[in-house]
């Protein structure tokens, strides 16, 4: 049935949108702020501290905005999920309502910037809508309206949805938003760089120097010595004795573009696997984005059968017929489910980091770039302590830290010795697979000319064994989400060196 899918996954935001001629750094250089990484949080961060006047250069291994930002679902709003009867129980009910509010300020930030500016990047007011379908999932939305109700945050519920689902019950938090992501972000940088802002591309880091003046180096070997660090690269590109890989885990979520069909709100079931619905306008006609089919990266079943997943839902729902875009993405999930917003390391008091924001990184990564900007100019906000890295609370963060970390000495440890799935010389074009090469485990890929070409699947970053997407035809580390070409180059860390090659 996937036949009816593009055959590669291309997102309609980085289709649709205009890109500056690439410049990347090729000289040592010195700086006031340094940021790692030019997705939502990077972009944000900079525009405003280039606003305060400060010379701020950005950063990025690869093109702007062609992260996670680039293949997100853009919706913009503070409901993340069933997320707040879960926050009250763990951090109670006051840092519930802060969290709460954080995302609404960053809501109410991107909507102020769209609005004083007349920027044109499809910003729409819709409701955001939590639906159930089974008695399980209608269990945990009660609660969900319940801790809403604790929090006093604004709400409704619903009686019917406007697509053909069992549905049980609905959460509706009113007048939220969704956007064209790349559009919105494009101002963000053509006025970061009109005040000064200079952006560096294709210039991965991969490492810093620690100390009062933080220096960055670049695989090519230049420095960047700056006044402040700030890692908006993700996966953080600088651990330190952090061990932020123990403390994150990494997801990856699908979606598909149907073309013709739209409706009004954006939903998320609360029923696994996840279904996102919202409408987008695509080449000028509306298209609805169906995503969801999270799963952690590197594991479970073949990608396409979570695109397969997606366009069944499409078809039964929707009577969806064209599918003209897919693609897929990744995003970080800390143990406590609050993101990762402060200082990167105790020793280090000029280097600040931002992530995990569990999907939720149009509102929450917003919300990071002005706390990054709050940090930089040693402004004391009430946030801080909420989202600090270095927190540990105990419940439940020891036990999905135990979890997590079994999961990954288990990749670690059992993947190494599992069967390989076969011989090298029965690998078909555009397959790839888990072969024996002069006796030992390699990944092997045979491209659409015939051309093979083999990997070691030993993970660069720490070891763990990289399984074969046959959906993005990438080499994914199941332990912390590493992502590799089938050439081997890095996609995305927390590796920051390509897999050995094994081709002849
Ligand atoms: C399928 C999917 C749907 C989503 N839908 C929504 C949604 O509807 N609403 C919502 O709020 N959120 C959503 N999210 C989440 C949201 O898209 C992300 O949280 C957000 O885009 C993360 O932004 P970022 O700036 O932190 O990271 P990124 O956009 O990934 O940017 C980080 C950048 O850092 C660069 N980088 C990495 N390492 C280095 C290095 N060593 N040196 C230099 N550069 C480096 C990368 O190349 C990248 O460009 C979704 C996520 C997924 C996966
Ligand atoms: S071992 Fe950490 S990403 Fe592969």
């Amino acid at each position: 049935m996937y036949n009816q899918l593009p055959k590669e996954p291309s997102s309609y935001w980085i289709d649709s949108t205009t890109f500056d001629e690439t410049h990347s750094l090729t000289e040592s250089i010195e700086t006031d702020v340094a940021i790692v990484g030019a997705g939502i949080t990077g972009i944000t961060a900079g525009y405003l501290l280039a606003k305060e006047g400060y010379n701020v250069v950005l950063l990025e291994a690869d093109r702007v905005f062609q992260g996670t930002t680039g293949h997100t679902t853009a919706k913009i709003t503070a409901q993340h999920g069933v997320i707040y009867d879960e926050l009250i129980n763990h951090v109670g009910e006051k840092s519930a309502r802060q969290y709460f509010d954080f995302n609404e300020r960053a809501r109410q930030f991107i909507e102020t910037i769209v609005e004083e500016n007349e920027l044109d990047c499809d910003l729409e007011k819709q409701d955001a809508i939590l639906y159930a379908t089974s008695r399980q999932a209608e269990r945990k939305l009660k609660k969900e309206i319940a801790a809403y109700e604790k929090l006093n945050i604004p709400h409704t519920t619903m009686d019917k949805l406007p697509f053909d689902v069992d549905m049980k019950s609905a959460l509706v938090m009113k007048d939220q938003a969704q956007f064209h992501p790349l559009h919105y972000l494009s101002f963000l940088l053509r006025e970061f760089k009109k005040m000064g802002g200079k952006v560096y591309e294709q210039t991965p880091i991969v490492n810093m120097s620690e100390g009062q003046t933080p220096i960055l180096q670049t695989r090519d070997g230049h420095n960047i010595t700056t006044n402040y660090a700030l890692s908006c690269s993700h996966f953080p590109f600088y651990d330190g004795d952090n061990y932020f890989f123990s403390r994150m885990y990494v997801e990856r979520s699908y979606i598909v573009a149907v073309e013709g069909k739209q409706v009004d709100g954006m939903y998320l079931s609360v029923d696994s696997p996840t279904r996102s619905v919202r409408t987008a306008t695509v080449n000028g006609k509306p298209h609805l984005l169906i995503g969801g089919d999270g799963h952690k990266t590197g594991q479970g079943e073949p990608v396409m059968n979570h695109y397969e997943a997606l366009q069944t839902f499409a078809t039964e729902v929707f009577k969806a017929t064209s599918f003209p875009y897919r693609w897929s993405a990744q995003d970080i999930y800390t143990l406590d489910h609050i993101p990762y917003i402060g200082l990167l390391t105790d020793n280090y008091p000029n280097a600040f980091l931002a992530t995990g924001y569990r999907k939720w990184g149009m509102t929450s990564g917003t919300g990071a770039g002005i706390l990054l900007r709050d940090y930089v100019m040693k402004r004391e906000t009430e946030d801080m302590a909420l989202f600090q890295p270095n927190r540990f609370l105990l419940d439940p963060s020891l036990k999905e830290f135990f979890k997590q970390n079994m999961n990954v000495a288990k990749h670690f440890f059992v993947d190494k010795i599992k069967p390989v799935e076969k011989k090298l010389e029965e690998v078909k074009i555009g397959e790839g697979s888990t072969v024996i090469k002069n006796g030992r485990r390699a990944g092997a890929y045979r491209d659409e000319q015939g051309k093979l070409h083999v990997v070691d699947t030993t993970c660069t970053h720490l070891g763990c064994e990289v399984e074969w997407n046959n959906g993005d035809k990438t080499w994914d580390c199941p332990c912390h989400g590493s992502r590799f070409s089938y050439e081997g180059t890095v996609i995305e860390g927390p590796a920051d060196e390509p897999l050995t090659s094994l081709s002849e």
